[in-house]
């Protein structure tokens, strides 16, 4: 398990970013549906979501009727989902080392946060210890060769190193799932640029969609991924 400097910055900067920023720092809730639909979630299956911050997707996968259970780094994050979500599991952990006994869970999203997290193999390694056999993953995870990577973040030098950002191309991401034997099932473009647009042009009144729309942009440029993965 990474226990450093380094690890203490990121929990401190999530932490800090929580408290001033609270729910305005993540995406409206509606963004989230699509990751259920992707797992096509069912109910009184065992859910984990790693890295779950405030909770807004366990806000959603709790309208499937799963027992919901999250873990976070941070524990203002952890303790502000409590609030909102008296009955799940919620605990304050790194994915390093997850608190859960061998093959517990159906599904597992960790969305946009392996690339926040320094030792990504133990975290897949964990990952697949808490699953089942059968059980179906879902990450969301950052493009390296998409043009708001490339040209705001890394030509701008406005990487936010404190809350280790990262990106990975397609064929990196594949590669680092395989080699913790995960088989990619299924990957399509981050979904919500288009229900952002699509909310500016109806002047707010659009409220998100569940189902995988076609995007306007090659899946190698996509901001992010959504990869649905599967124990190989
Ligand atoms: C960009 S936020 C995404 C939060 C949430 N998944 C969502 O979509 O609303 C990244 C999250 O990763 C968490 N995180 C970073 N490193 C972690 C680690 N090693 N173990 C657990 N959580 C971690 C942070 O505390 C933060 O809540």
């Amino acid at each position: 398990m990474t226990t450093n400097n380094e690890q203490q910055t990121i929990k401190n900067w999530f932490d800090n970013t929580y408290a001033k920023r609270g729910e305005s720092y993540l995406r409206p809730k509606e963004a989230y549906y699509i990751f259920a639909e992707l797992l096509q979630l069912k109910s009184e299956k065992n859910f984990l979501d790693v890295a779950c911050g405030l909770g807004r997707m366990l806000e959603i996968s709790n309208e499937y009727g799963v027992n919901n259970y999250g873990i976070d780094l941070s524990e203002i994050a952890i303790a502000k989902a409590k609030k909102k979500l008296p009955t799940a599991v919620l605990l304050e952990a790194n994915a390093e080392a997850l608190p859960f006994n061998d093959t517990h869970f159906d599904y597992v999203t960790c969305l946009g946060s392996l690339e926040r997290m320094i030792d990504k193999d133990k975290v897949l390694q964990e990952i697949k210890r808490v699953t089942k056999p059968e059980a179906t993953l879902c990450f969301m995870v950052r493009n390296a060769n998409s043009w708001r990577w490339i040209f705001t973040k890394k030509l701008l030098f406005t990487i936010n190193r404190k809350g280790h950002q990262e990106a990975k191309t397609y064929e990196e991401w594949e590669l680092l799932f395989q080699q913790n034997g995960l088989k990619v099932m299924q990957c399509i473009p981050d979904q919500w640029p288009i229900m952002k647009g699509l909310k500016l042009l109806s002047l707010g009144r659009f409220n998100g969609f569940k189902t995988k729309q076609k995007s306007a942009t090659p899946l190698k440029f996509a901001n992010e991924f959504i990869f649905i993965l599967q124990k190989n």
